[in-house]
């Protein structure tokens, strides 16, 4: 057994959940205590997180708590805050929230203090943007930028796109496109949406070295080339590079690459090595967002988020957003044995949010070694799915309400819409109600028997149509309420989810920020590369696969259509 599940606090939890926990229904916990949802409720940066309707009572909470304490969460916290090493495996400090660090105090790694350099990049961000969007930087014929093509995969897309869509609202700049699909349809169908002259492709990669944003950016640069060589004579040399330099940006850690890429490290915009890839929106990943929504709501964006860094710090356990969120996570996952998370945002604007947190928390805590090099012995980070409501109601709401599986909710919603339209933000918000409601509450068979009777049935009919009607409840859900969907509440938004999802990997005991799962793919990638090349040339190439992997490599080869 490990030191986590061996540990008082530990069985403490697994004795509440047998003993008490798995009998209780929510139904009954409410009306046990009309004020219940004052004792679970929490409101800070803009945020009203209302936990009321998950299966626990202060009891519960407190033994949560208390294993928070024994894995020193705080100690862990100020470890990351003060630029410890606490990524080992990268032997890297892990330090976004410095990259919002609005108050200007030192952050140190290695005894330097990051922040005159972070605070350098955004300055040169802040100019780049202005001049792009106010026209002045022109491309090479002499035409300002009307189209931004980001071109980025996994943490070098998902941040920008997911925030650039959240944040439509305040979209004045360029019209912003990600192409990150190796797939060569996904920048082909881009390349018909936009003019070559009037557009800015952004390299986005951290290493550059990444196999799909490498081949992208090389097919966009041949489509530049090709584009300028059907206008001019003799564009080659020179011209060539000026143009390149006009119409390429790079965002990376990596300047040797960058410069072999041809594009001008005057235009590079630098990270560092102490930023995920999952963990970069704030950084110079976030210049598509900053040329789209420009630099004050950028700006706005960061201080949201260092607000919730502040608070994640300062807070009480029992205040604390993230923390308790973390908690409640742990709950289902380790002791009832829930699988999944589902994000459900009721905001059309969001609709990217989900697909942004399955990287965000299963390349994080998706691992099955904690930090002594050992497989753990209890389940670690949660499939995370989700779609925005009401859709997600017409689509698999079935299987929340009625299915065999406990699926834990975030329902998240702005209290005021971008968008007033008629009564479409009440119904919106009615549904939004009415989800969390039922899902907590259900329908009894007595109740469902009373509403057939209503409706005139007769009694075979009833008790044949009775059980698939009833509804068990008890489904945990937490709300999370705000205002608006401003650049600070978004800010604020991820960075909850963020430290929730490091809280979670610090009580797993586990690296939440490398992410060694996704290389073995990538080696074998490069390799079946090469032998596709040679089957191109001779048929009859020697396969070492297994014999599934051997079959479809020769069944691709031999009906591959040749170019
Ligand atoms: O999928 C693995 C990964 O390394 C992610 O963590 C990262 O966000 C993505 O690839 C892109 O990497 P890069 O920014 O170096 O191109």
């Amino acid at each position: 057994m490990s030191k986590l599940t061996e540990s008082k606090e530990w069985k403490q939890l697994e004795s509440h959940y047998k003993e008490e926990a798995c009998k209780w229904h929510m139904k009954d916990l409410f009306s046990d205590n009309e004020e219940r949802t004052a004792d679970f409720k929490i409101e800070s940066c803009g945020l009203y997180v209302d936990y009321s309707k998950n299966i626990i009572s202060k009891k519960t909470m407190e033994l949560l708590y208390n294993l928070a304490d024994f894995t020193k969460w705080k100690k862990n916290v100020n470890d990351m805050f003060t630029g410890k090493k606490i990524n080992e495996t990268e032997n890297r400090a892990v330090l976004h929230t410095a990259l919002r660090n609005i108050s200007g105090e030192p952050v140190y790694v290695d005894s330097k203090d990051v922040m005159p350099e972070v605070n350098r990049v955004l300055k040169k961000i802040e100019d780049f943007s202005n001049i792009v969007r106010s026209g002045e930087w022109k491309g090479y014929s002499g035409k300002s930028i009307k189209y931004v093509v980001n071109i980025g995969i996994g943490g070098s897309d998902l941040g920008p796109v997911m925030v650039t869509e959240a944040l439509k609202p305040y979209g004045d700049g360029p019209e912003v496109f990600f192409v990150s699909n190796i797939d060569g349809t996904h920048l082909a169908e881009t390349l018909k949406k936009i003019s070559m002259d009037q557009t800015l492709f952004i390299i986005a990669s951290k290493t550059f070295t990444t196999m799909e944003t490498m081949t992208n950016a090389n097919s966009a640069k041949k489509a530049l080339v090709d584009f300028y060589s059907g206008s001019e004579k003799d564009f080659s040399g020179n011209k060539i590079q000026n143009a390149v330099s006009r119409h390429f940006v790079a965002l990376s850690t990596n300047t040797e690459k960058v410069t072999e890429f041809g594009i001008d490290p005057k235009n590079m915009f630098e990270f560092w090595d102490w930023v995920g890839g999952r963990y970069s929106c704030w950084s110079a990943i976030g210049l598509s967002i900053v040329l789209f929504i420009g630099f004050e709501n950028f700006r706005e964006f960061l201080s949201g988020a260092h607000a919730m860094d502040n608070h994640f710090k300062t807070a009480e356990p029992n205040e604390n957003i993230p923390l308790t969120l973390a908690l409640l996570g742990i709950w289902y996952n380790n002791f009832f044995g829930a699988q999944s998370h589902a994000i459900l945002p009721y905001d059309q604007y969001m609709h990217r949010f989900a697909a942004y947190f399955q990287q965000g928390d299963m390349e994080s805590n998706g691992k099955s070694i904690d930090k002594n090099g050992d497989t753990v012995d209890y389940q670690t980070g949660p499939v995370i799915w989700g779609e925005p409501g009401t859709n997600g109601q017409h689509a698999f709401f079935q299987l929340i309400h009625q299915g065999t599986k406990l699926i834990p909710c975030d329902f998240i919603a702005p209290v005021n819409t971008q968008n007033p339209i008629g009564d479409h933000h009440n119904k919106l918000i009615a549904n939004f109600f009415a989800q969390t409601e039922s899902l907590m509450r259900g329908k009894t068979g007595k109740e469902v028997i009373s509403e057939l009777k209503d409706q005139e049935l007769g009694n075979n009919e009833i008790e044949k149509l009775a059980p698939y009607k009833v509804f068990k409840g008890n489904k945990p859900t937490t709300t999370i309420m705000f205002n608006r969907l401003t650049p600070h509440v978004l800010g604020s938004l991820i960075a909850m989810y963020e430290h929730k999802v490091f809280i979670q990997g610090i009580i797993w005991n586990i690296f939440s920020f490398d992410q060694w799962g996704v290389e073995l793919g990538k080696q074998l990638a490069k390799k079946i590369l090469m032998e596709l090349e040679q089957g191109d040339k001779n048929s009859d190439i020697e396969l070492l696969h297994d014999n599934s992997t051997n079959s479809l490599i020769k069944y691709y080869l031999k009906n591959k259509e040749s170019l």
